[in-house]
């Protein structure tokens, strides 16, 4: 855990009003995730996709704990922008070059708000004949929105707060806090 100097260190000064999943409970949480994800996948071939830039914490601490062989590879899709309210809007910027037929592909997404990004992903994944579709999420929402995408491993449940943090980012702040935080 770290002290309240250091945590201000790491964000210039800027007070977080709480720490909402701490760095113990999040590496609980990622070995938990691990061992059901390795059970889950008996056989064939496992392609961990993890999109960018939100999930390159949790994926590469994920990974490490999944025990099967596996292949990584990333996309790029953009919704965001700086602001801090969903605009539904889904760029897919980089495409993964990995082969996607006949293998299982686990999506590794940080945090689902409305799920449109994802949404829009799973359709467009659907159609390059993968053996299976699903998603690992570290956080999720729970927004109720018409078109939610099914949500295999999901972490913790997130409250309606602005999160940063171990990935999550305010304007590419705070993605390197250990911690997830509520910053308001
Ligand atoms: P969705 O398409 O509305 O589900 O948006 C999901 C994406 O928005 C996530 O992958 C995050 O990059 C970003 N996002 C949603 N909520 C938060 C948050 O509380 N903090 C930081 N980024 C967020
Ligand atoms: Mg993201």
């Amino acid at each position: 855990m770290l002290s309240t100097p250091e945590i201000l260190r790491r964000t210039g000064g800027r007070p977080v009003k709480s720490i909402v999943f701490d760095e113990a409970a999040i590496a609980a949480k990622v070995q938990e995730l691990g061992a059901r994800i390795t059970e889950a996948y008996p056989d064939g071939e496992l392609l961990v996709l993890g999109l960018l830039k939100g999930s390159f914490i949790f994926l590469s601490d994920l990974v490490r704990v999944i025990q099967r062989p596996i292949q990584i590879d990333f996309l790029v899709a953009s919704s965001y922008g700086d602001a801090k309210v969903s605009s539904g809007t889904v760029r897919l910027l980089y495409d993964p070059e990995t082969q996607l037929e006949g293998k299982h592909i686990l999506l590794v997404e940080d945090i689902i708000d409305t799920g449109k990004t994802l949404q829009r992903l799973m359709t467009l994944l659907g159609t390059r004949r993968p053996r299976s579709l699903a998603v690992c999420t570290l956080l999720d929402k729970q927004l109720a929105t018409e078109v939610r995408p099914e949500l295999r491993f999901v972490g913790f449940r997130a409250p309606p707060a602005f999160l940063v943090g171990y990935g999550l980012d305010h304007a590419e702040n705070y993605r390197h806090l250990p911690f997830i935080a509520d910053l308001e």
